[in-house]
């Protein structure tokens, strides 16, 4: 905890909280009741995504999701936020009050100034529609979707995304995105994460930190994306600490061992390679956390296994 404070002292602020944005059914019964953890002591802000004046909330989650997302063309459509994420799962994330924001962030998160080009046209005409971030009591910052699966247990982060992709780095909230997902994986006592993300992508530095990564697929032709590592995790708030004061994970280390393999995001090769040895159930294989910290979002990284595999 004092670590993360010393790195992320805004999540002590009074004008930051975390958000839930889920419809009445989904809602969590005993949130935060699995992992122990005092990360999060402030209450969240819930918004109902199906009640239409909240439109304004959901507007400027997608603003913020459509330019993080944007350049690499995956921005969320509308219907899939709907059908997809807040009917079958929820939102979570962290919102501030708008007058506590600096200048620049307030500009980053005007809707004048960055209207989204996926916004609602015909309900603005007949909602009282929010132009002014003045007008609002919270503005969403990041968003974390996560929906359960059919597989008992086992949800899939959809979408993770956070203001700091948008800010220069001495105005941005340290730890932003990772927090979001930290907070919706503990609010909503997840035992066991899957995901996806793409090899390179900054995002993995985060997601190897809430338990030892077990890559479940190395490249995915169905997807849009092909050269996309899909994971999964049994959530461990252990680790969660290494992410801000980048100790080294003994457990992980006592646990597996270096297979000599490497996974380079620039070559499709490595990906494949790894992929038929998944198939082949060579593995389980891990990516370790402590090595994606260190190294350049374009450098190999090693591929470890159980040490009780040799
Ligand atoms: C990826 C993303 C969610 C990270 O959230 P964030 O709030 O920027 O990051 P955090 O503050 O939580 O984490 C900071 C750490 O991530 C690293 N990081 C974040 N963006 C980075 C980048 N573009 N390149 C390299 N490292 C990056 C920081 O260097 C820092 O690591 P350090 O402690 O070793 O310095 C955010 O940048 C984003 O929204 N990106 C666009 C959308 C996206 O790619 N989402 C992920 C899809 S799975």
């Amino acid at each position: 905890m004092i670590d993360l404070l010393k790195k992320a002292a805004w999540l002590e602020s009074e004008d930051i909280r975390p958000y839930v944005f889920v419809r009445h059914e989904n809602e969590i019964s005993q949130p935060g009741s699995a992992h122990r953890l005092n990360w999060f002591p402030h209450q969240p802000i819930f918004k109902d995504p199906l009640d239409i004046t909240e439109i304004a909330f959901a507007d400027r989650i997608y603003s913020i999701e459509e330019r993080a997302f944007g350049p690499s063309n995956m921005a969320m459509p509308r219907w899939v936020f709907y059908d997809c994420a807040v009917m079958p799962g929820f939102v979570a994330g962290f919102a501030a009050r708008p007058r506590a924001l600096s200048k620049m962030v307030r500009e980053v998160l005007d809707p004048k100034k960055h209207p989204a080009t996926n916004s609602p046209i015909k309900t603005s005409a007949i909602l009282k529609h929010i132009e002014s971030l003045d007008e609002m009591d919270w503005v969403p910052l990041s968003l974390f979707i996560i929906i359960p699966t059919m597989h008992k247990g086992e949800w899939v982060a959809h979408n993770l995304c956070s203001v700091n992709s948008l800010l220069p780095k001495e105005e941005q909230f340290y730890g932003l995105g990772f927090l979001s997902k930290a907070f919706g994986l503990w609010y909503a006592n997840v035992e066991q994460c899957s995901g996806m993300t793409q090899w390179g992508s900054p995002a993995l530095k985060l997601h190897s930190h809430y338990g030892h990564l077990e890559v479940i697929g190395a490249y995915a032709p169905v997807h849009s994306h092909a050269k996309t590592i899909t994971y999964r995790v049994q959530v461990n708030t252990h680790c969660w600490e290494k992410f801000f004061n980048k100790e080294p994970d003994l457990a992980f280390l006592e646990a597996y061992g270096p297979t000599g393999s490497f996974i380079d995001p620039k070559s499709e090769d490595s990906m494949v390679d790894l992929q038929r040895r998944i198939e082949m159930e060579q593995g389980p294989f891990f990516l370790s956390a402590g090595e994606i910290a260190q190294k350049k979002l374009d450098e190999k990284l090693m591929i470890y296994r159980l040490k009780q595999q040799y």
